[in-house]
């Protein structure tokens, strides 16, 4: 919905406007039950087919929230698979790096070898196993699916839905959004002391931008017309949401801003040109728009900018503690203006997520303290609240 700035009130949505809980954030018991209820239930974004374009490209990595090591590749055939990276013998993992080109999977420890498929190839002396068929020990399967480039897996065998059906009412909403013109220019990880509701909170408003980012970006998204960063549009789904940041048409680009604005897109610059958009984007046609943000539950957010998007992901390892993954993406530099206008977005979204990580890490070694029950939001954080309404609905299903 279109909001008018200083006017809207949210509370016909259903969400209330009473104090949120705290304790989800700090809970032990609740992050098992949002592990066991939503992690190992959910369709989960673990990359894009980018990351792996030939047959034989794999990458690996140990999801702590599920406590398993999950291996997406690519086959001989051109499908994207993913599996458990256990050996089916003894449990041994097969792959020893976490990106590469294979022709299989070679077992380390006695040597028994799988295909692109997963299926199991050779048992090196087969003769000493009694009555054994290999087709009964091909690797443990993962579903897999692919929305828009994005690669999504879902360790539940006994899901329910799709992911056409999970992505539900955002399906198709970017589909002309051209992710796959795009590549990283910048990444970022780090592992942070919060609970992962808490970074993904500040990540889904914009209500601190003036006080927390003020030397960083002290009017690009704030000015005489919007002083408090307000959003100017969101739409809330079943379980996902996205939002509207407002660009401030004023803003006074520096030096560096002008230059970087001068050789290609900028993760700053405001577009008041709707028309040149793709239609999904600014559905609302804000006049002075920065960029939207999707928030795909349960642990994705995207933002898509004119000519550039970046990925959030906040994988759980503990109530505390979180793998934090972020990508940059844009059209691959041909010149050298291009790169160093790049570098600036790159250099830019690191000073504001730094701030970001900082302030995290404080709140939750504030609330862990338990002196704090309940947080009051405003309409401003309206996403949040709708965050918090679907974790625990799915953490309150049988
Ligand atoms: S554990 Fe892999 S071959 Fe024995
Ligand atoms: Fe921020």
């Amino acid at each position: 919905m279109a909001t008018e700035f200083g006017k809207t009130t949210f509370t016909g949505l259903g969400l209330g406007n009473e104090p949120v809980p705290i304790e989800p954030n700090v809970s032990a018991a609740y992050f098992e039950r949002e592990r066991e209820k939503i992690f190992k239930r959910s369709w989960l974004c673990v990359g894009r087919v980018e990351d792996i374009p030939r047959g034989g490209d794999f990458v690996s990595t140990h999801l702590d929230v599920l406590g398993a090591r999950i291996v997406v590749v690519r086959g001989a055939d051109g499908q994207v698979r993913a599996f458990y990276d256990i050996c089916r013998h003894r449990g041994n993992r097969l792959t020893k790096a976490c990106k590469g080109n294979t022709h299989g999977f070679v077992c380390g420890f006695h040597g028994w070898a799988y295909d692109l498929a997963g299926n199991l190839a050779r048992i090196p002396d087969q003769d000493q196993f009694h009555g054994i068929d290999k087709s009964d020990y091909g690797l443990k399967a993962i579903a897999s699916d692919v929305w828009n480039g994005f690669i999504f897996i879902n360790v539940d065998p006994a899901r329910t839905e799709t992911l056409e059906e999970f992505m539900a009412e955002v399906f198709s909403i970017l589909d002309e959004i051209k992710f796959e013109t795009m590549r990283p220019a910048g990444s970022y990880a780090a592992r942070v002391n919060v609970n992962w509701k808490v970074f993904m909170d500040v990540t889904q408003e914009a209500y601190h931008v003036p006080f927390l980012h003020k030397n960083i970006v002290p009017d690009s998204n704030t000015g005489k017309g919007n002083p408090f960063c307000r959003i100017p549009s969101f739409r809330l789904y079943e379980r996902h949401r996205s939002s509207t940041m407002y660009a401030n048409p004023d803003h006074k680009p520096t030096a560096a801003e002008s230059l970087a604005y001068k050789y290609g897109p900028t993760v700053l610059e405001p577009t008041t040109a709707a028309g040149a958009l793709p239609s999904c984007l600014n559905p609302d046609r804000v006049p002075s728009w920065g960029f939207d943000s999707y928030v795909i539950f349960p642990n994705l957010i995207i933002h898509i900018g004119n000519g550039w998007y970046i990925t959030h992901q906040f994988w759980p390892v503990a109530v505390d503690r979180i793998y934090w993954e972020f990508k940059l993406y844009m059209s691959p530099a041909t010149t050298p203006g291009e790169k160093i206008s790049q570098e600036f977005s790159k250099v830019l979204a690191r000073d504001l997520t730094r701030e970001d990580l900082f302030l995290v890490e404080q709140v939750q070694s504030s609330i862990s303290t338990g002196v704090l029950t309940h947080m009051p939001l405003s309409d401003q954080e309206i996403l949040l609240r709708h965050g918090y309404k679907v974790v625990d609905e799915w953490v309150q299903r049988d």
